[in-house]
């Protein structure tokens, strides 16, 4: 078997700060002959990682002398962070490069970068050579650590450059990152994913499972909370595989212990499990802690067994239902949230009801529902039995309603409870409340002032509107 260690690369990192510094005099001229500091713009696709990976590039190009715009029109400097894991991530940032290449037309000095899980794909590389030659820089999902160094190699050339690996070992710490939040963070603690469930392409664009050495991420945890950081969100495919491969292996549970102790966290949540990996151990971790939050996300994919073999999901629907039930008789007051994929090849409306009967038993806080869409590569791509749009579509909707209802119906539950909430940021559509999020993931808007984001208030939940709450704060 292959070992991917975890071992920090520290000769990379100082390598790739040299890069930055060099990348910087190019930033610093390009900024005499603007005549003001140049923009740019970090478009993110997809999931955490890739928000978090966001977090990276943002944190180089600033580091360099780009300041961030949210508005690529103004940008000097935009950068896709690509997704490919349904077909219309991929569709938007076609359309997208569309209105880029117009954009370029206007403002030739103008530099487009692509990056993230598409980029990963040998098609969508022949695609952008032949039809999008205006893109300048694109890199993988392996070598974003060399960002900087790629962004070298963009200014000393003129042509489009390419780099993507198929796979790596490398896991380079301490560079700079620029994070959106000040109070919360992700935080990577493994990449790749080893599971090949049959429809998914991310172990084939994110590469085979590498875990982070625990203290390095202990580290940065620290570092987060000394600079304000309250909430941690632990990211991985499949974070309940952590430190399987490690030289020294250690679990989840463990990992979630050793984060706990660290002073001054106030909250830990973690995405994704799978739940053929959820030990005993990390449902007693979590049942006795008090900065777990209260909130699973366990996605079932599909309800009927035959669909979940067909999946290689590996576990069955009753296996499913008998470790929901464990964890609830654990922590009677867990959210716990699903993904479901309706329309995988050969499914037919009888093997929906067996998912719905599921949503119907689990009572989901709240579910994302997909329809299944082929990716090239995959196993299920080449499965002959593809389901028509119209059993799809008639599925999708039948499920789809039991999810609301159910989420509905648990929402209503917490209704006149008071609970702690994070105060995130301003209510989007009245400045005079504040949005805060609940231990168990869902939002409450109650009026507040700005100076209390970062803060974690008791909040009484006084009316639930469905898929939220208002309230007010309880001094
Ligand atoms: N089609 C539809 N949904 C998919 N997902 C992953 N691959 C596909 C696909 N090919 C969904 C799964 C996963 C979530 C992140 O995306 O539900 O949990
Ligand atoms: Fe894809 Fe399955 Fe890995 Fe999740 S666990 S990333 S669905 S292969």
């Amino acid at each position: 078997m292959t070992r991917y260690t975890s071992t920090n690369d520290e000769r990379e990192s100082a390598l790739q700060k040299e890069y930055i510094k060099k990348a910087s005099a190019y930033v610093a001229n390009l900024e005499k002959s603007l005549g003001r500091k140049p923009q740019c713009c970090v478009t993110t696709f997809g999931c955490q990682m890739n928000a978090r990976d966001s977090e990276k590039l943002l944190g180089i190009l600033t580091q360099i002398g780009y300041v961030p715009t949210e508005n690529e029109e103004d940008a000097d400097f935009v950068i896709y962070n690509t997704c490919t894991v349904r077909d219309n991530a991929n569709q938007r940032v076609y359309g997208r490069l569309g209105f880029l290449n117009s954009l370029k037309r206007k403002k030739p000095h103008l530099k487009i970068a692509l990056c993230g899980c598409m980029m990963q794909e040998q098609s969508v590389i022949d695609k952008i050579k032949k039809s999008y030659r205006f893109v300048d820089l694109i890199f993988g999902t392996h070598n974003i650590f060399k960002f900087a160094e790629l962004m070298v190699t963009m200014f000393e050339n003129q042509e489009m450059i390419i780099d993507i690996w198929q796979e790596t070992d490398q896991i380079v710490e301490e560079l700079p990152i620029s994070r959106k939040y000040s109070y919360k963070s992700g935080v990577n603690i493994m990449f790749g994913c080893n599971n090949f469930c049959s429809y998914c392409i991310v172990p084939y664009v994110r590469g085979r499972e590498r875990s982070r050495d625990p203290k390095e991420i202990v580290r940065e945890i620290e570092h987060l909370v000394a600079d304000g950081v309250v909430e941690v969100m632990l990211l991985g495919q499949n974070v309940n595989s952590y430190g399987k491969n490690l030289d020294e292996p250690m679990s989840f549970a463990k990992l979630l212990s050793e984060v706990e102790k660290i002073e001054g966290l106030r909250r830990i949540r973690f995405m994704t499990s799978h739940p053929k990996d959820l030990s005993d151990e990390l449902i007693e971790v979590m049942s006795r802690s008090d900065k777990i939050c209260r909130h699973l996300h366990l996605p079932i994919q599909a309800g009927s067994d035959r669909i979940l073999q067909a999946m290689n999901r590996q576990y069955t629907k009753e296996q499913y239902l008998s470790l929901v039930d464990k964890i609830k008789t654990a922590m009677p007051d867990i959210a716990i949230t699903t993904d479901i994929i309706v329309g995988f090849p050969g499914e037919t409306l009888q093997d929906v009801e067996e998912t719905i009967d599921v949503v119907r038993r689990v009572q989901y806080d709240n579910a994302f529902t997909f329809i299944y869409s082929k990716r090239t590569g995959t196993p299920a791509a080449s499965m002959e039995n593809q389901v028509s749009d119209e059993i799809v579509r008639e599925g999708f909707d039948k499920l789809l309603k039991v999810v609301q209802d159910t989420a509905r119906e648990r929402a209503a539950l917490l209704q006149g409870q008071v609970m702690e909430a994070l105060v995130e940021e301003v209510n989007e559509q009245d400045s005079s409340l504040m949005t805060g999020r609940l231990s168990n993931n869902m939002l409450v808007h109650f009026p507040a002032d700005e100076t209390m984001i970062g803060q974690l208030v008791k909040v009484s939940l006084d009316v639930c509107h469905g898929f939220y709450y208002t309230g007010h704060i309880i001094s």
